[in-house]
Parts: C-alpha cells; structure tokens; sequence
C-alpha cells in the first residue's frame, strides 16, 4: 500500500543527469551532486565512464543534422563523463531548472550553467527534458541492475505519503 501511494504522488519519477567531460575536467562533480542532494532528490545510480560513440549517437540521434553534431559528439567524447540518475519529485522539471538555459549566456546566476559556464559548447551538464526522454536516456545509458531502490531515512522529512 505504502507503495502504491509514493507512485501516485510521484516521488519515484527518475532522469538522467551527466557531468559532461569539461565539468569533470574542472573537477565540478562533488558540487553538483551536492546540489541535487541538497535539493532533495534520491541518487539511485552513478558511474564515471568514457562514453562510447554508439550511445552518444543514440543520445543525441534527434540533433545529427544539425552544424553543430560533430563538435558536440566530439566533445563528449573528449574525456570521461559522470552519469547519474535522480530520483523524487518532479525531478525532470526541478533538474531543468537547476541546471539552467542550455546557453549558458541566457542561464540565470545560482543555475549549474548560469554559475559554471560561459559558453553553448561547454555547458558543463546535461539534464533530460521531459520524463519520457529521461526513461529512454536511463534505458540508454544505465543497466537495470545499475539502479539501486532503496530507502531514504529522512523521506518523511521532504514528503508526507
Ligand atoms: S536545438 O538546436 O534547439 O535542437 O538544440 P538545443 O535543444 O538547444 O540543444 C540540444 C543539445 O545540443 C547541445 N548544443 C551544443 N553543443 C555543442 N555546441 C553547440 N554549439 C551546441 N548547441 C547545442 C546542447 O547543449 C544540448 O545538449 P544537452 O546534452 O542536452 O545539454
């Protein structure tokens, strides 16, 4: 029953967020988990790889016509990535908001990109855009057996279900 009740109200909605390779390069991934856990959300699964071309072009397979796919598949490539999946609330639409514009030029001071980054090319972080793309991207990215369920002790303390 308890269950049952924490998925109607929502808090089990999960997304993809990466540390992309400059934002590891600049050592920034102690900082942003910390945002995420400050905030409230679930870390359910995390790992530092080198991601491979062919998840990169599924990844981003809608943009490869447009100019800038050949940079952007090069970039992430370019070093080691860090690749989570958050858990709680709402999560899709919060994470978007923490991590600001995608042009780090238009994204607001106190966001990710708005704190960490000055330009579209190197913008630090990637965070999905709608709960079905997250589902997708954690398909993609993430083995079943790589996500951990498990209890957070102080849940009643930022939910009451
Ligand atoms: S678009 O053109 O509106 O479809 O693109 P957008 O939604 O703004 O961005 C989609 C992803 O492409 C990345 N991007 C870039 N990377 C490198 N260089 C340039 N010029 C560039 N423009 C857009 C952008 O960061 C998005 O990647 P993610 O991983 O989702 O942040």
């Amino acid at each position: 029953m308890k269950c049952l009740f924490i998925v109607i109200a929502g808090v089990s909605e999960r997304t993809l967020i990466a540390v992309k390779p400059d934002g590891v390069q600049r050592r920034l991934v102690g900082q942003i988990v910390q945002r995420f856990e400050q905030r409230g959300f679930k870390l359910v699964g995390m790992k530092l790889l080198q991601a491979r071309e062919d998840i990169l072009s599924q990844h981003y397979h809608d943009l490869h016509k447009k100019p800038f796919y050949p940079n952007l598949l090069r970039y992430m490539s370019s070093g080691p990535v860090v690749a989570m999946v958050w858990e709680g609330h709402n999560v899709v639409r919060t994470s978007r908001l923490m991590v600001g514009n995608t042009n780090p030029a238009e994204a607001y001071p106190g966001t990710i990109r708005g704190d960490y980054s000055v330009h579209i090319s190197r913008n630090v972080i990637h965070a999905s855009d709608s709960v079905e793309g997250a589902q997708r991207e954690i398909h993609l990215w993430f083995d079943r057996r790589e996500l951990v369920d498990w209890d957070c002790c102080d849940h009643s303390s930022s939910y009451q279900v």
